[in-house]
C-alpha cells in the first residue's frame, strides 16, 4: 500500500466550510484556509487533511499501517479544489459563425432558429460527423477544460435528436481522457427534423429512455423546456419515466421565456435549474428552500444579450447556486472560466467567496457529486489544482488562468509548460 502525502502546501484552499452550510449562505471563512497544509490521499481518495506539523507517523498508521510514503512537496504553493463545470454542450460538429454575424446584425436566436438556424444546424454537422471524428473534437475542447483547472466536466448529448445518433453522442463520451466526464441525455433539445413532435416525444418514452439505462450510456436527463420547443406536459412525462428508470433530472428553464419549468422540475427533485433568466419573484423563495442548485449560466446571457438572472436574490434567500459556462456553438461559445466568473461578479453582484463555491462545491450539488467532488475534504477524491497566482486573482481578468498544475484522483493530469 502506498499512501500520497501533499505536504507543506503554503496556501491549502480546503472549501470544508461550504459543505458544512450546503453551499448556502455562502462567507470568506467557508473558505477553509490551512496555512502550511498537508493532504494524505489512498488510492486517489483524501484520507487526511490537516497542518503539516500534524502530519506525522501516528496519522499514517491510523490510515493505513505500514504503508509506504510518497511525499510530494508544495512549498510556496497555493493549492485550492479542482473546479466543477457542470453545463457545458461540448460535444458537437460544426460551427455557427455566421449565425453569429446575424445576430450582430439584429436578428434574434429565435428568429434565427425559426429559419432552421441555431441548434438544427449544428445537429445537421454534427450527424454528418463519426463517431471517432466527434471525440476527437470534443477531446480537444476537453483538454482546453483541463488546463483551465476542470477536474469534472460535464457534457450533454442533444445535437442529433435522433435514437441512433444520441446513442452515438453518448458511446463517444465514453472515449475522453482526463477530467471525470458527467454525461447528461439531452434527446428533447429542439424538435426532430425528422418526424412529428409526438412521435419524437414517444420515442423517447418509449425506447430512447430504456435503451440509455440498459446501456448504462447516462445517469441523468435534461430537456429544453421553452415556447416551440417543449412544454411543460411532455417535461411532466419524461420527468416521471425518467424518475421511474432512476435517472436524475436537470432542466433548461425559463431561459427565453416563461413557461412553468422552474416549478415542475423542482416537483420533481431536479438536481438543477438551468438557465431561469425569466424566472418569477415569487418563486425565489421556493428555489432557495428546495434541495435544487439554481445553475446559471451568464455567458449564455451575455452573448443573448438577455438580462442576468436574479443571482443576488436568490443567494440572500439562501439558494445554492452554481455557475457555468454553457459551452456550445450557439448561445455561448466560449470555454472561459474566468469570463463566466467576471460577469458571475461583475454582473450578477456575486461576491468573490460566492463565486468560487458555485464553481465548485455548488457545481458539484448540481451533478449530484457532492460527496465525492468540490472540495479537499476526508472521504472525496483528491482532486486539486496548484495556482501561480494568488487565490484572489481568480475571476477578475478575462483569459487570466493561474492554473499551473491539475491533480485528479492523487495524479499529475496537467502541468503547464
Ligand atoms: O443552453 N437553450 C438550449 N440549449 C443551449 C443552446 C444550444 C445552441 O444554441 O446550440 C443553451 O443555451
Ligand atoms: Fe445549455
Amino acid at each position: 500500500m502506498v499512501l500520497k502525502c501533499f505536504r507543506k502546501i503554503h496556501e491549502l484552499w480546503s472549501f470544508q466550510g461550504l459543505a458544512v452550510k450546503s453551499g448556502r449562505n455562502v462567507k470568506e471563512e467557508d473558505l477553509s484556509l490551512i496555512t502550511d497544509g498537508a493532504i494524505i490521499c489512498k488510492e486517489g481518495v483524501i484520507e487526511w487533511v490537516g497542518k503539516d506539523s500534524d502530519c506525522n507517523s501516528k496519522v499514517i498508521n491510523e490510515i493505513a499501517p505500514g504503508a509506504q510514503l510518497e511525499e510530494v512537496f508544495f512549498k510556496d504553493k497555493i493549492i485550492m479544489p479542482a473546479f466543477v463545470e457542470a453545463h457545458t454542450h461540448s460535444i458537437f460538429a460544426g460551427d455557427r459563425t455566421q449565425e453569429f454575424e446575424l445576430r450582430i446584425q439584429g436578428k434574434s436566436y429565435q428568429e434565427i432558429a425559426d429559419q432552421g438556424g441555431g441548434i438544427l444546424s449544428t445537429v445537421k454537422a454534427t450527424r454528418e460527423t463519426s463517431k471517432k471524428k466527434l471525440t476527437d473534437l470534443t477531446q480537444e475542447r476537453v483538454n482546453r477544460f483541463l488546463s483551465q483547472g476542470v477536474g469534472t466536466l460535464e457534457i450533454k448529448s442533444g445535437y442529433s435528436l435522433d435514437e441512433k445518433g444520441e446513442v452515438k453522442l453518448l458511446q463517444a463520451l465514453k472515449d475522453l481522457k482526463g477530467p471525470e466526464i458527467i454525461a447528461t441525455y439531452l434527446g428533447p433539445h429542439a424538435l426532430s427534423p425528422d418526424m412529428p413532435k409526438h412521435e419524437y416525444q414517444n420515442l423517447i418514452l418509449q425506447k430512447i429512455l430504456p435503451h440509455i439505462v440498459h446501456h448504462k450510456l447516462a445517469k441523468r436527463v435534461d430537456i429544453f423546456i421553452e415556447k416551440n420547443y417543449y412544454d411543460i406536459e411532455f417535461a411532466r412525462n419524461y420527468f416521471s419515466k425518467a424518475k421511474d428508470l432512476g435517472l436524475d433530472i436537470v432542466a433548461h428553464v425559463e431561459q427565453l421565456s416563461y413557461s412553468a419549468g422552474l416549478p415542475l422540475a423542482i416537483e420533481f427533485n431536479a438536481k438543477s435549474v438551468d438557465h431561469i433568466v425569466k424566472m418569477k419573484d415569487s418563486e425565489i423563495p421556493i428555489l432557495a428552500q428546495s434541495e435544487t442548485t439554481a445553475m446559471l449560466l451568464p455567458a449564455a446571457d451575455f452573448y443573448l444579450n438577455i438580462p442576468y438572472p436574479k443571482a443576488r436574490q436568490l443567494l440572500d434567500c439562501g439558494a445554492r447556486v452554481a455557475i457555468a459556462t454553457d459551452f456550445n456553438p450557439g448561445s455561448s461559445p466560449t470555454q472561459d472560466l474566468s469570463f463566466v466568473g467576471l460577469l458571475s461578479r461583475l454582473a450578477m453582484k456575486m461576491t468573490f467567496p460566492e463565486t468560487l463555491a458555485a464553481y465548485s462545491l455548488n457545481a458539484a450539488f448540481a451533478l449530484g457529486q457532492e460527496s465525492r467532488k468540490g472540495s479537499i475534504d476526508i472521504k472525496k477524491q483528491c482532486d486539486f489544482i496548484v495556482l501561480d497566482d494568488n487565490l484572489s486573482s481568480l475571476f477578475m481578468s478575462v483569459g487570466h488562468h493561474p492554473v499551473a498544475e491539475v491533480w485528479l484522483a492523487g495524479e499529475l493530469k496537467y502541468k503547464k509548460s
